[in-house]
């Protein structure tokens, strides 16, 4: 596997503006946390799925054991992680490969991270494709990974039938019960009132499995709380980092060029840089979000002036997905 040799762009516009900068969910969290819960978990968009932008994982396993082979442990930190989804995809991925995995997820939202902790995964089906749909998707999950639970073998691709087989390799299914406080109940029972066509199946992971991940309620602005200097081989911010704003457009409405966003992002990435080993790799979202709007501009230009490479791009060859820490 060679290391692509890519040379991104970075446009850099001035526009003096005093604001407080925080994240799209954030603010809106901090607003609703005390509010309702069902709003916060709305805002916070934690929309994932397993299996979810698969070829990015692939290559961090290629990654691993091609260019850290030398290391009989691996660390990986999973930032803003969601309910686990993704992080117990690494761990599917990485199972078995002949190397201690150790992964520890993190989150803003506390009831994201109970979700991980507890081991329970919803997977759902939806038919539907109106914007109600839609919404239901973004609060819950991308609806990418269905086949795990509701296809036959024989409809599937070579991949997701792989994928399948690990997943049962992980996870029983189990009675769908969801242990979720009223007002979130309410929530669903509306949502599946309106919208019929949801089918849901639950999974319990199993407890063999369950040690290669460990989730922590945390913070990307505060990562060096959450990740010791120099000790992560991998750390991912996936789909995430786009969602930084302004607390006064919280809504995170387009162009967002502001310093208040060019320092924050440079402190990301300085704490970013901190908390990984040398070769290791920081891995961003497959969505154009990621790499489009500001804080993916601004991104790539702190990356470079950090000593980062790309080295990897995504399937349709247009965006930096993966960074090596020289
Ligand atoms: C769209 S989800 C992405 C989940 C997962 N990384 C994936 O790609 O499937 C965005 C996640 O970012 C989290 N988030 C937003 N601001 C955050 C912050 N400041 N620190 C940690 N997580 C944050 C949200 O709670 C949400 O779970």
């Amino acid at each position: 596997m060679d290391l692509i040799n890519i040379q991104p762009h970075c446009r850099n516009k001035k526009t003096p503006l005093k604001k407080t900068v925080t994240f799209r969910g954030q603010a809106a969290f901090e607003k609703l946390a005390k509010d309702t819960f069902v709003g916060a978990r709305t805002l916070l968009i934690l929309e994932t799925a397993f299996f979810r932008e698969p070829e990015t994982l692939e290559f961090v396993k290629k990654y691993i054991l091609k260019f850290l082979k030398d290391k009989p442990e691996i660390n990986i930190i999973d930032g803003a992680c969601s309910k686990g989804y993704e992080t117990y995809s690494l761990a599917m991925i990485l199972d078995k490969i002949g190397k201690k995995i150790n992964i520890t997820g993190f989150d803003l939202g506390p009831q994201a991270i109970t979700d991980a902790k507890s081991g329970k995964f919803i997977i759902e089906t939806i038919k539907s494709n109106d914007s109600l749909s839609n919404t239901y998707k973004m609060g819950y999950s991308s609806f990418d990974d269905d086949y795990l639970a509701f296809y036959d073998k024989s409809s599937l691709t070579e991949k997701q039938t792989e994928y399948k087989c690990k997943f049962s390799e992980f996870f029983d299914e189990i009675p769908w019960r969801e242990n979720i406080s009223f007002l979130r109940r309410i929530h669903r029972l509306i949502f599946k009132k309106l919208i019929p066509d949801i089918a849901t199946k639950q999974f319990q992971v199993k407890p063999e499995k369950s040690g290669m991940c460990n989730f922590v309620q945390g913070d990307i602005l505060k990562l060096d709380e959450i990740v010791p200097d120099h000790s992560a081989d991998v750390l991912l911010f996936r789909n995430a980092l786009y969602h930084l704003t302004t607390i006064e457009d919280e809504s995170a409405k387009i162009p967002l060029l502001d310093e208040t966003i060019v320092r924050t992002v440079k402190n990301v990435v300085t704490q970013v840089d901190k908390a990984l080993c040398k070769n290791g790799i920081f891995v961003i979202g497959e969505h154009p979000n990621d790499h489009t709007l500001t804080t993916g501009k601004v991104l790539y230009k702190e990356l470079e002036n950090n000593n980062f490479t790309p080295v990897y791009k995504n399937h349709n060859d247009t965006y930096c997905v993966v960074w090596k820490k020289n």
